[in-house]
């Protein structure tokens, strides 16, 4: 559908979202709407499914389960996946066994071999043997018995998959925000670390913890230390950035991304404090150790009263040179891209970047089953490491602590759950989201309620009467 007809549909166009909008809550808490979920928006929408450093090699294939739904993602040759639905056409078992308590399945196949009767498929997910064939006199056509293909397509090094047969190609759906994600070569970094619990929350309760940097003063009073976060939050399409506004004093000197703030007081110092508190805190993911390294070094290189932006600008210099020296080159970003990169993405509908020249802190959240309680809650790091020195990160579950997540996520963690139960309250008139700071919330329902034909985002009475009661 185009965007004019979806904005039809609404009345809703990238302009209203600087309005005061509300939106209902059953997206949250309504066993009804997280069932309909599974038909109206996880079977139609392109959703991240995996790294391809996952499944490097031919034969290496990863099982992705989103809802109650299972795809295999299976490497056929060196530059080719293909992915496929998680069930054997005879009687219906998983081909591959997907327990609950198992974030996904990796192996290599030369076939996969039914474990209930034995049928067989090769790489490209054609039947090879079916025990007795003879006996369906005829019935059974390839067509029949080969595996249902899903779509399948890569950006940035993360693999996507698409049970919609009829979607549009995934580099138009992820515009016009890819334009401005291709300059931070994503396919080059690997992960360092990954982990995933299960939430008590719903997934969206939990993606939307990490779309705005409103909830910075109140969550994480500690960082304001470092200068006001004042944030901006912009529709890109489905998808959606913050960062932190102009207005802000503190941001003047910035290229924009996490990192290269220089916070108040001597920058020289305040540099290295941030950097040293965004890379420690949240769990050695917002920085790396070279630009903490060199963020280290700024007092004795330069001298007193080196005005904030030479001291980013000696920053970035002197940890660029550091990382080439190890054989990390950093990707030329021109300034206008870092500008406009801000802080963080959130693509649509539940993955989170926030990204760094080299490095990238994420998050994905999926569905428990259809249960509107529960999601399976993931971050992971990402980092360009020079080639060979990779580490070997496989997901690792971890309940959520700040022992296993860092302070600030554990943070985060304690807010989502009593937002989950407050959002129940008949007390609660429906979300309030900010006007200017959390856009991209507003933006994500926008286009929720257009795959769920209901839900949309509608502008407050400005009588003060709460628009909730409407719901
Ligand atoms: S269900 Fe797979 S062979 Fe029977
Ligand atoms: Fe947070």
């Amino acid at each position: 559908m185009s965007e004019r007809v979806h904005a039809e549909m609404d009345g809703l166009t990238d302009e209203d979202l600087g309005e005061p909008l509300t939106y209902p809550v059953d997206a949250f808490i309504s066993r009804e709407y997280a069932a309909a979920e599974g038909e109206l928006l996880w079977s139609k929408v392109w959703q991240m499914a995996a790294r391809v450093e996952d499944i490097p090699k031919v034969g290496d294939f990863i099982t992705y389960n989103i809802g109650d739904e299972s795809i295999i993602i299976m490497r056929t040759a060196p530059e080719r996946l293909k992915a496929y639905y998680n069930v054997c056409p005879h009687r219906g078992r998983q081909l591959i066994n997907t327990p609950d308590d198992v974030n996904c399945v990796t192996g290599k196949r030369t076939t996969f071999v039914c474990a209930f009767h034995g049928w067989a498929f090769n790489r490209e997910g054609q039947n090879i043997h079916v025990l007795d064939g003879d006996d369906w006199k005829g019935a059974l056509s390839d067509e029949r018995t080969c595996l249902s293909q899903v779509k399948v397509d890569t950006w940035g090094g993360w693999i996507y998959i698409n049970m919609d047969p009829y979607c549009e190609p995934l580099r138009s759906f992820l515009s016009p925000a890819a334009r401005i994600l291709d300059h931070f070569e994503f396919e080059k970094m690997r992960y360092k670390w990954r982990q995933w619990t299960v939430y008590p929350c719903n997934w969206k309760t939990a993606i939307e913890a990490f779309m705005e940097p409103y909830h910075v003063a109140g969550t994480h009073p500690q960082l304001l230390k470092y200068g006001q976060y004042y944030a901006y939050s912009r529709p890109y399409g489905f998808h959606g950035v913050s960062g932190f506004d102009e207005r802000d004093p503190g941001m003047k000197m910035s290229q924009s991304s996490s990192v290269t703030r220089a916070g108040l007081g001597d920058p020289r110092v305040s540099t290295y404090e941030l950097a040293r508190e965004n890379y420690e805190t949240v769990n050695y993911a917002a920085s790396t150790e070279t630009l903490v390294n060199a963020a280290k070094r700024l007092v004795d290189e330069l001298p007193e009263g080196t005005p904030a932006p030479d001291v980013i600008k000696h920053w970035l210099a002197s940890a660029k040179a550091d990382d080439a020296a190890r054989g990390v080159i950093w990707p030329e970003i021109p300034p206008e891209v870092m500008a406009e990169a801000g802080l963080a993405w959130s693509l649509f509908p539940n993955q989170t970047i926030l990204q760094g020249v080299t490095f990238a802190l994420c998050y994905r959240v999926r569905p428990y089953g259809d249960d509107p309680n529960k999601c399976i809650f993931e971050s992971y790091a990402l980092e360009r490491f020079p080639e060979g020195s990779e580490p070997k990160a496989e997901w690792v579950h971890a309940a959520p602590t700040a022992e296993n997540w860092g302070s600030v996520l554990a943070q985060d963690f304690a807010n989502m759950q009593w937002v989950q139960k407050g959002m129940k309250s008949r007390g609660f008139r429906g979300p309030l989201p900010n006007p200017h700071q959390e856009q991209k919330i507003t933006n994500f329902h926008r286009h929720l309620s257009r795959f769920m034909g209901r839900g949309a985002p509608r502008k407050l009475d400005m009588t003060g009467q709460h628009a909730g009661a409407a719901f």
